[in-house]
């Protein structure tokens, strides 16, 4: 399984047969190092509506002819809007997809989209595992620490995907707790850096999760490597 890093909270999972985006953010992204029009998949999943999150994806979606994956209020959201396959979800639920099983999990953030001067609520914020190749991946999302992280681990997480950028999601500090909840195999940060109230040390980070012996791999924007 190839994992590459778009930036900010976006990945791309690459399975021997799809390619799932998770939350690519480009167009505004101030670090990225491709445009939304070069991102290939074959399914496209968001964990909630915040635009560093979702304003790329009817241009990908579309483009790709993907099925965005989201939560109820979302995945309708984009079909009004053209996306021809969307597939809803919400928290607890999971999917058996071609490629692999999608769940849903909970998250503590926020949901929402501006359209224009309103502002649509967009359900409720999700985290989310995908198990493919015999691999689980979990990608929280945008969250605040949570104990129940300890049931989101259970069945085991090779690869945990978690924001450590402080103020709009839990810090690196909270973040070296959610680690022993979770007990990854590998951690990936994310949601940290691309603007300046959520910089932050990553290879400090790394460090002080290596002490408690955690393997965190930290991936700069355009960056891959093979979860095996
Ligand atoms: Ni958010
Ligand atoms: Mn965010």
């Amino acid at each position: 399984m190839k994992i590459t890093h778009l930036g900010h909270s976006g990945f791309i999972v690459e399975t021997a047969s799809a390619r799932i985006a998770i939350d690519p953010f480009l167009t505004d992204n101030p670090l990225a190092t491709m445009k939304a029009a070069d991102v290939k998949c074959d399914f496209l999943i968001l964990t909630h509506g915040h635009e560093d999150h979702s304003s790329d994806a009817e241009e990908i979606a579309k483009a790709n002819d993907a099925t965005l994956i989201a939560n109820h209020e979302i995945a309708a959201y984009f079909a009004a809007r053209g996306v021809a396959k969307t597939h809803g979800m919400n928290p607890g639920g999971g999917f058996e997809f071609p490629f692999g099983r999608v769940k849903m999990t909970v998250a503590h953030h926020s949901s929402s989209i501006n359209a224009g001067p309103d502002m649509l609520y967009m359900g409720v914020a999700c985290g989310v595992v995908v198990e493919a190749e015999g691999l689980r991946v979990y990608h929280a999302g945008d969250t605040a620490l949570f104990s129940d992280m300890k049931l989101i681990a259970r069945g085991g997480i090779d690869l945990a995907l978690l924001p450590i950028g402080d103020n709009f999601t839990m810090g690196p500090d909270d973040a070296l707790d959610a680690l022993e909840f979770l007990k990854p195999r590998v951690t990936v940060p994310a949601h940290y850096n691309t603007w300046p109230p959520i910089a932050q040390d990553a290879e400090k980070f790394a460090g002080d999760a290596a002490a408690s012996g955690h393997e965190v791999k930290i991936l700069a924007p355009g960056e891959s490597f093979e979860l095996v």
